[in-house]
């Protein structure tokens, strides 16, 4: 009988939208009861929900939500009498009753709570309370914590889309007038994945790039959707890049242009990272950039000391260089020209390189410059030298000149003959013969 009755109520008010009513007997009246109470109380009309401010309260699909209620008494002495929810409808769809009502009198509940009847003479206290939630939808996963008062709240598991409304909160005190609050329930949209885009607006797929060190960076990141909308920002290592969203705030894409305007060494094989944040409670989506960053060599050295190479024979110089990437090449060059005969054996890794040059050097080769050029054949003016004067060491070459008098000399008159040397090192031990072939 009980249940046929709550089949007519429901059905006849048709906004809870749930013909199929599975509910036990005993539920069933229990809530027809509430119902009563509820509307008789008198205080129920759509006049809270124009008036009252509603909270936004942002939920995520499939999580729980909680939706606060402030069942504080105002005054110490009084106490919570009931507390109902309700969502788009006059009807509850939760309710906590704290009236000292014994529950094997449940079925008969429909007819105690007739026109003013007064069964709150004496309260239990709030974890005593009976709780009761309608069992369809939102309200079978609904719960009313109420373990601090101050943030009571209704614990939605599991919310749907459906779920999304206006819920409301009435509290009904022993004294004290009841309260009401509004809750507006929005589930967060979450955006599209973010997109990286180059400065010619290219699609990035993988690696972007190349950069090159000393040089300006741009990269757009852009998502769709999402609501709230979400705040695009760009990250290295847990460090923010940049926080500055580019785009209108109503506009359907989120827009973060990232641009360094010197790009710094330190984001050699850096991945960068454009997070889209729809809200504290939703987790990021993050779009993972490794980029690529060309680097100028930083050295480059002739390492073989500096000593005196004799002419006319083989000597080997050693060049090396580091911190380009790619790995530089070495060139050499003697007096401008760059040296193309020579032997030349070149070794590199990812930052290193180094090279060997056997020379020959002849006499004239002597104060002539020799220059190791590391270059990174990627990097535009990416190059470093390293430079030095090269000494040979020839022996001397003689020549005899008359410094003093005249040839042909008078007899009797004195000549002066000087022996001058083009040596290196210099000459320092002259002597003279006359007539004797050496
Ligand atoms: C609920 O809040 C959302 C987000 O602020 C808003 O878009 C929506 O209009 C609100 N709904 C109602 C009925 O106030
Ligand atoms: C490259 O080679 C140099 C010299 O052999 C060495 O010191 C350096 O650690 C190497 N670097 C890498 C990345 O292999
Ligand atoms: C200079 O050369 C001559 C002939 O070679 C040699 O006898 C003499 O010892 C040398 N003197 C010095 C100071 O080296």
């Amino acid at each position: 009988m009980g249940k046929k009755f709550c089949w007519v109520l429901w059905d006849s008010r048709d906004v809870l939208g749930r013909p199929s009513c599975n509910i036990n007997n005993i539920f069933c009246f229990v809530f027809v009861g509430l119902l009563i109470v509820v509307v008789t109380s008198g205080y129920e009309g759509r006049d809270f929900q124009n008036t009252l401010p509603a909270k936004v309260v942002w939920g995520i699909p499939g999580k729980d939500i909680e939706l606060p209620c402030d069942v504080t008494p105002p005054v110490p002495s009084d106490a919570v009498k009931m507390v109902f929810w309700f969502k788009d409808s006059t009807m509850p769809i939760y309710s906590l009753d704290a009236r000292n009502v014994p529950l094997e009198k449940a079925s008969h509940l429909a007819a105690a709570y007739d026109v003013g009847s007064s069964l709150d003479a004496r309260n239990v206290p709030l974890e005593k309370a009976s709780h009761l939630a309608a069992a369809y939808d939102v309200g079978s996963r609904s719960y009313f914590i109420t373990d601090h008062p101050s943030r009571a709240r209704l614990k939605i598991k599991n919310v749907t889309p459906e779920d999304e409304g206006i819920f409301r909160c009435r509290v009904d005190f022993l004294n004290s007038p009841t309260r009401n609050f509004q809750i507006n329930l929005t589930l967060v949209e979450l955006s599209s994945p973010p997109k990286i885009f180059d400065a010619e607006g290219k699609l990035i797929k993988s690696e972007a790039g190349p950069f090159l060190e000393g040089h300006e960076l741009f990269l757009s990141c852009q998502v769709d959707g999402g609501r709230p909308r979400p705040s695009v920002t760009w990250w290295h290592k847990n460090a923010i890049l940049d926080n500055v969203v580019d785009t209108k705030k109503n506009s359907f894409t989120t827009v973060n242009q990232l641009e360094i305007a010197q790009v710094p060494r330190s984001l050699k094989g850096a991945k960068l990272e454009c997070r889209a944040t729809s809200m504290d409670i939703a987790e990021d989506i993050v779009r993972e950039v490794p980029i690529v960053v060309y680097l100028r060599p930083t050295k480059v050295k002739i390492v073989t000391p500096n000593e005196l190479m004799s002419s006319a024979k083989t000597h080997t110089y050693k060049c090396e260089t580091s911190g380009s990437y790619p790995p530089a090449k070495l060139t050499w060059q003697l007096n401008g020209r760059t040296i193309t005969s020579a032997v030349i054996t070149q070794e590199e890794n990812e930052s290193f390189s180094s090279s060997i040059i056997s020379l020959t050097v002849d006499p004239e080769d002597d104060g002539k410059e020799l220059v190791c050029k590391a270059d990174n054949p990627r990097f535009p003016g990416g190059s470093l030298e390293d430079r030095r004067q090269v000494h040979v060491a020839y022996p001397p070459k003689v020549a005899v000149k008359v410094s003093g008098g005249a040839i042909p000399a008078t007899e009797g008159v004195t000549v002066e003959l000087r022996c001058d040397s083009i040596a290196r090192p210099a000459a320092h031990n002259f002597s003279w013969y006359l007539d004797v072939s050496i």
